[in-house]
């Protein structure tokens, strides 16, 4: 972990911020630093993550910038096509079916494109939910949400609910998110040349914000770095070597596990099993930035004003799941996951009503989706059952749970 002190952000090549966005920019500074001071002069990244991603009314999640799309930060599948949605319907169908109805609950819905395509899609294949439960942590984006959805789908929009809370138990159907699990968020952490374990904090430096290292604060760190490495082959971690431990995605799926009654629990997001994630060669970690469609590894730039995500360790992931009493039922690509949903045939469909221009715009939608240098093989979906015997078609052509 570099301990330099944090520079401004032109020498990344960023585009300036204008001057509202600089003025939300330094009100989100100022509170992370009341909470560096709080704290005595540091805080972990963990903390530092949350307050610049959730921070209520100031963290990037939670304030009006634009954030999905061309005119925003990062394009998410759900914006990119209305095919993932369609995709994902036939699955989502094909559980409430084996069911015999359900609901659908929708976590972090971000400008709503998925909920969109879910309903619209549900009711063409005359498999609309009971209802269609949004929990969305994020005041600004639930009412963007309520917006689209009243336009979009107006025939919809009575089953739509949003909840504050994973339930307690009880809920039947099935729990989906896209890219949920990236925006929460990591501990950063580091072996130095004595081979201690370090975790990143973040303090001010003058105007700004710098790295510093201290022992980890907290004590499941460490049991999982040994966890971690007792189980690979070649091993990592050595001096130098700087990776993320996600802690709160394990909390967030044992709320969901117990939430869930029967039915199915769905995540699509990018990374690796661990294998691959704790690789000798990815020596600096997965935090990865986004600010305009420039992607970067600097987050202590622009807090609030820019996503900051790391990627997911998917076999941590199973084993949070294992040890919920979940049933993994599925593990694969997002192409794969797309083609066993029938995607080459929904384009087709799509491309044959359409006009030349349309038809191209479609074929390079699914090459977006699909290639192994975009979406395809970066983002993964793994599924969860319980109490419904299925085997998801999602999974059919190729399930990689070997893999984890
Ligand atoms: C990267 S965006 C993805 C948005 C959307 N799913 C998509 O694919 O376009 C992350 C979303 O999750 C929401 N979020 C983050 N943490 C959450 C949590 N713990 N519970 C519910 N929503 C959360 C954010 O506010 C945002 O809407």
């Amino acid at each position: 972990m570099p301990m330099t002190v944090h520079r401004p952000f032109d020498p990344l090549g960023l585009p300036a911020p204008d001057a509202a966005a600089r003025a939300h920019g330094e009100r989100v500074l100022a509170m992370i630093h009341r909470e560096i001071d709080a704290a005595g002069g540091c805080i972990d990244f963990a903390r530092y993550m949350d307050l610049a991603l959730h921070a209520p009314g100031l963290g990037y999640y939670s304030a009006g910038s634009t954030k999905f799309g061309a005119a925003g930060d990062f394009v998410t599948a759900p914006e990119l096509s209305p095919l993932f949605a369609a995709c994902l319907a036939r699955q989502v169908a094909e559980v409430l079916a084996a069911m015999g109805g359900g609901a659908v609950m929708e976590i972090g819905a971000g400008s709503g494109a998925l909920a969109m395509g879910l309903l619209a899609e549900l009711e063409r294949l005359g498999a609309a939910p009971e209802r269609y439960l949004i929990l969305e942590t994020s005041a600004e984006l639930r009412e963007r949400q309520a917006a689209s959805l009243r336009q979009a789908v107006p025939a919809a929009v009575d089953r739509v609910e949003w909840v504050d809370r994973l339930p307690d138990g009880g809920f039947r159907g099935i729990m989906l998110a896209n890219e949920l699990l990236d925006a929460m968020p990591v501990h950063r952490l580091l072996r130095d040349s004595s081979g201690a374990l370090l975790e990143a904090c973040v303090r001010r430096e003058g105007a700004g914000l710098e790295w510093g290292v201290r022992e980890p604060g907290d004590a499941r760190l460490a049991e999982r770095v040994d966890a971690i490495v007792a189980g690979l082959d070649p091993v990592a971690f050595d001096s130098g070597y700087c990776f993320e431990i996600n802690l709160a995605m394990e909390g967030w799926l044992a709320s969901a596990a117990a939430a869930l009654e029967s039915g199915m629990l769905l995540l699509v997001d990018y990374g690796y099993p661990r294998r691959e994630y704790y690789h000798p060669e990815r020596r600096a970690g997965t935090l990865m930035c986004h600010y305009r469609h420039r992607a970067h590894g600097d987050p202590l730039v622009l807090p609030g004003l820019q996503d900051i995500t790391a990627h997911i360790d998917f076999t941590a992931l199973a084993e949070a799941g294992w040890q919920c009493g979940l049933d993994l039922c599925g593990y694969t690509t997002q192409a794969w996951f797309l083609f066993g949903c029938g995607l080459q045939e929904l384009a087709a469909q799509r491309m044959s009503s359409a006009s030349t221009l349309d038809a191209a715009k479609i074929a390079q939608q699914v090459q977006r989706l699909t290639l192994p240098g975009e979406m395809g093989e970066k983002f993964k979906v793994i599924a969860w059952r319980r109490e419904v015997a299925i085997a998801p078609s999602g999974f059919a052509l190729r399930d990689e749970r070997y893999r984890l």
